[in-house]
């Protein structure tokens, strides 16, 4: 097969969770841009709406649709939108994620309410999409994990900065996708659903100065993660190109944990 067609996602029906948020747009906009049709869900509908009216605008083919990922009826109710207007699901990007944690000594509540969305939901979520996936014919999965599912912070990197240090539960759940990827690229294996992780590193969104440099000399590519820098990867594992990988988690880190 040519390289581009294996590359290609024509025809295929793509779910985003979170797909406007930080990590979501670039995301989305790949998928997008290698053909497939893009449906993301999250919370915010109207922040979904926007962008995929902006994508739409430059021709792709992107919609949205709502869902709490931490509620069983949203889950339930998104994927009965996405049968009645779509009729099939090709793949799934987890890529959602809340962070209810606002410092370690928050109240262990705020460790359930993530536990909530970021465990229970993501697996609630991927077990009903699977399904839907499973009657399509089979397809993909790609979970969003981080770096911080595979290593403890860097305490370093925040010195200088009133950033505080990242939120305990991150940790826990991001590892927690990482061994979820490869239990589930065993169990699904037989309706044809190959699984894969992505870790990234940390996106440039205007961090402060002195964190962007911290962070920054400890990277041999020397930046912090561009929005291009997951396009190709994502593309990649939805694609028959990588028809061979399965339960394969890929760290993009610029060459940090080298
Ligand atoms: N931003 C980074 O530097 C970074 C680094 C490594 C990994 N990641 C991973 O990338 C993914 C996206 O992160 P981000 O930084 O873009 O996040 P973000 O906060 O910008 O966006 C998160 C999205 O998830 C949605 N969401 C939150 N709770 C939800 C729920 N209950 N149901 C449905 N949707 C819900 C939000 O509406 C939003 O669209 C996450 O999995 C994150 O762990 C991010």
């Amino acid at each position: 097969m040519n390289v581009k067609d294996l590359l290609s996602l024509k025809d295929k029906i793509v779910l985003v969770t979170g797909g406007a948020g930080r990590y979501g747009r670039p995301i989305v906009e790949a998928l997008a841009e290698a053909d497939a049709t893009i449906i993301t869900a999250s919370r915010n509908r109207a922040a979904g709406e926007e962008l995929a009216a902006e994508f739409r605008g430059r021709g792709l083919q992107v919609h949205a649709l709502q869902v709490d990922q931490g509620q069983h009826d949203s889950v339930v109710q998104l994927l009965e939108d996405i049968r009645g207007r779509f009729g099939r699901l090709d793949v799934l990007v987890n890529n959602a994620v809340a962070r209810p944690m606002k410092s370690y000594d928050s109240p262990l509540s705020d460790w359930e309410e993530s536990m909530r969305i970021n465990a229970t939901g993501l697996f609630d979520l991927t077990r009903e999409t699977a399904e839907l996936i499973a009657a399509s014919g089979g397809g993909t999965i790609i979970n969003i994990a981080s770096m911080m599912g595979l290593f403890g912070p860097d305490l370093s990197n925040y010195e200088g900065t009133d950033m505080g240090i990242p939120m305990p539960d991150y940790f826990f759940h991001k590892g927690g996708m990482i061994a979820l990827t490869r239990y589930l690229a065993r169990v699904l294996a037989e309706k044809k659903i190959r699984v894969n992780c992505i870790s990234p590193g940390g996106l440039y969104a205007g961090q402060a100065e002195r964190f962007v440099q911290n962070y920054s000399r400890k990277v041999p590519v020397g930046r912090m993660a561009e929005h291009d820098d997951i396009k190709g990867l994502v593309v990649f594992l939805a694609s028959p190109a990588s028809a061979y990988i399965t339960g394969e988690n890929i760290l993009i880190d610029g060459g940090m944990h080298a």
